[in-house]
């Protein structure tokens, strides 16, 4: 029945589909976030690289696959060691130039990086990661959204999930597409922003599904066995306004 009453605007949350991803400035980005090894990214990368290094120990090398990789390589280092070939999947134009450019060559900044996971894989100096991901790499145009099940054998998707789309729905699909895109039993590492907000790349904004602990648990846990989150005390300081801390979580895809 229809009614004459004042029409109250209920916000719709924005999608991942309305965001100009070809203008995510790759470059701007990799400097403001990867400059320099910040204490809360080598605490992820540290816990990251000893879960693959434990879980891995026995098995033969597979296929591997970072979704959303963005401008950061350092879920690529933690994964080297135990990948035969090493799938970087973007949906960003600029981002797959900037990992074909960067994957050829390892910039020196992402030495101590390596240097974190090195240890753990006893695999060399930087020199020889720089020549394994050039052997080993895959640069792939793709979505989170249309990711085929069962392919791979390790995976990481860090500071996706709840940083492409305002929408929880979406967010919940993306990390079950991340983890349904493994084969059972295979090792993973999944890293999102806390509460995040928002954020700005080269003065483009980009949306965020503010999400907590809870809500990473909850959805991982339908997918997933061995879960361990763990949240992150942001340091030195926070990289930018919009954001309470990070969030790691390790697993096995069910
Ligand atoms: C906040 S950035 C994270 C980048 C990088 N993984 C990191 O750790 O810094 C979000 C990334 O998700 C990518 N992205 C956006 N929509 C996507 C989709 N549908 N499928 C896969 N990646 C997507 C963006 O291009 C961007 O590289």
């Amino acid at each position: 029945m229809p009614t004459n009453g004042p029409q109250i605007a209920i916000p719709v949350p924005a999608r991942n589909a309305q965001f100009p991803w070809d203008e995510f400035a790759a470059v701007d980005y990799c400097d403001h976030n990867y400059q320099q090894l910040r204490d809360d990214d080598g605490e992820i990368l540290e816990l990251v690289a000893g879960w693959f290094a434990q879980e891995t120990g026995e098995r033969s090398a597979g296929d591997a696959i970072d979704v959303g990789a963005g401008p950061n390589l350092y879920p690529s280092l933690a994964m080297l060691p135990h990948s035969r070939t090493v799938t970087l999947l973007e949906h960003s134009a600029s981002n797959v130039e900037f990992l074909r450019a960067h994957t050829a060559e390892l910039p020196e900044r992402w030495e101590p990086f390596w240097d974190v996971v090195s240890p753990f894989a006893r695999y060399g100096d930087f020199a020889k990661a720089r020549a394994l991901l050039a052997e080993r790499v895959q640069v792939m145009q793709g979505s989170v959204f249309e990711l085929p099940r069962s392919r791979w054998d390790l995976g990481t998707m860090f500071f996706v999930a709840e940083s492409i789309s305002q929408d929880p729905a979406e967010f919940e699909s993306a990390v079950g597409r991340f983890v349904r895109a493994l084969r059972p039993g295979s090792p993973f590492a999944a890293a999102f922003m806390e509460q995040s907000d928002g954020y700005d790349v080269a003065g483009v904004r980009f949306p965020a599904t503010p999400v907590g602990r809870q809500e990473v648990r909850a959805c991982l846990s339908a997918v997933s066995t061995d879960l361990r989150v763990e949240r992150i005390e942001m340091r030195p300081a926070p990289l930018r306004p919009g954001y309470t801390g990070m969030i790691v979580a390790v697993g096995r895809a069910q």
